[in-house]
């Protein structure tokens, strides 16, 4: 079996290429390296940016250059492919407010590129969403707590209203890309589905302010420097270990149960900005030192996935936070020569 998978250098990406690897698959990254948002971690640096390139090839992952802005290229390189994973992205909300065409490009051309691709070459498509898309009126109900918000219920399903609040071009360009999974779904009786993703962590992480909060967080405290938080630091969600995230392709594949999907961790997996340093400094035995800053526009302070749609075609997370974050600790200080820390 084959499967190509699109931003295969990218976080989660990368574990989804050493899941399939792993499980017997030919694997094939189709990544344009461009790794927009790494430039703005601090520790941006060419070896940053080909660190999984390097991982992936090593477990012997095809390694394709390519664009998915670019038809062609995709559809030349998904010849004799069974199941295509699109997790290439632009997928900061802040990158989005600030070149909001590069946003567009890339998650709708891109995702657009994608499906049909999927069409023309008759295989299933699994496209990478995001919570995002139901938007941030979830902030007006919540229940506070000491060290984080709750909700009641806690855990918010795919029938809740999506793109309400305040939205931005992120929210816009991920619910236009579901649409199109959708609509081919429906027109041309693609198989595939649209996962929506909490949090997710996880080695070979490169997090940064913008994005990949969990990482953020464990690798400045690794290096001993203050960590940033932007409002009260109650914002809370079900985070998820990548491995988790990466399985669930898998198990997408092995069903074939097309939909829209919440994937996350579920309410045993709850867990805030605050809890998480706090669990941070138990595990390197230091406590980490916190500056807070106003709140961001456009933050969503809360989200807990109903994951038993999910569910239903196999998705089943296992690695609890600890166990994670952990996890991911040993890896920043393994590799700590890849990080140039300012
Ligand atoms: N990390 C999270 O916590 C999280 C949460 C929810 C949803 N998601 C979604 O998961 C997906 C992957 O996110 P990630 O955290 O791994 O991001 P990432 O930035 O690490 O990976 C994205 C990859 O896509 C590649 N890419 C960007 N534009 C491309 C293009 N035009 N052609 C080919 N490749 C391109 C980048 O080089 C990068 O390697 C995204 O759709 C994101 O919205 C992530």
């Amino acid at each position: 079996m084959r499967v190509l998978v699109t931003g295969g250098c990218g976080f989660l990406g990368s574990h989804v290429c050493e899941h399939f690897k792993k499980k017997g698959w030919d694997v094939i990254s189709y990544d344009n390296m461009t790794k927009y948002e790494l430039k703005r971690t601090g520790y941006g640096t060419d070896a940053t940016r080909d660190y999984n390139w390097n991982y992936l090839k090593s477990l012997g992952v095809t390694m394709v250059k390519g664009d998915i802005r670019n038809l062609e290229h995709l559809l030349d390189r998904t010849q004799d492919c069974d199941f295509l994973i699109h997790t290439a992205a632009q997928p900061a909300m802040t990158v989005s407010w600030e070149d909001p065409e590069h946003d567009f490009t890339t998650n709708v051309v891109g995702t657009f590129n994608v499906v049909e691709t999927a069409r023309k070459r008759k295989i299933p498509v699994v496209n990478t969403s995001s919570i995002h898309v139901y938007g941030n009126s979830i902030n007006d109900s919540l229940i506070d707590e000491e060290m984080s918000y709750t909700r009641n219920p806690v855990e918010i399903p795919e029938t809740q209203a999506v793109m309400v609040g305040k939205i931005s071009p992120l929210h816009a360009s991920k619910m236009s890309a579901e649409h199109y999974i959708q609509t081919y779904r429906d027109m041309y009786d693609v198989k595939s589905a649209s996962f929506r993703f909490t949090g997710i962590y996880g080695e070979r992480q490169f997090g940064g302010e913008d994005h990949g909060w969990v990482a953020n967080f464990a690798i400045r405290s690794v290096f001993g420097l203050p960590i940033r938080i932007f409002g009260n630091g109650k914002q809370t969600r079900d985070i998820l270990y990548a491995g988790d995230g990466a399985d669930s392709y898998l198990k997408f594949f092995e069903n074939q149960i097309s939909g829209t999907y919440n994937i996350g961790g579920g309410k045993e997996h709850k867990i805030s900005l605050l809890q998480s340093i706090y669990m941070i400094g138990e595990i390197l035995g230091k406590k980490p030192e916190v500056i807070f800053e106003a709140d961001r526009p456009g933050d969503m302070r809360y989200f807990i996935c109903d994951i038993t749609s999910a569910k239903k075609f196999g998705f089943d997370p296992k690695i609890k936070p600890k166990q994670g974050i952990e996890k991911l600790i040993r890896w920043v200080e393994e590799n700590k020569s890849v990080f140039q820390m300012k």
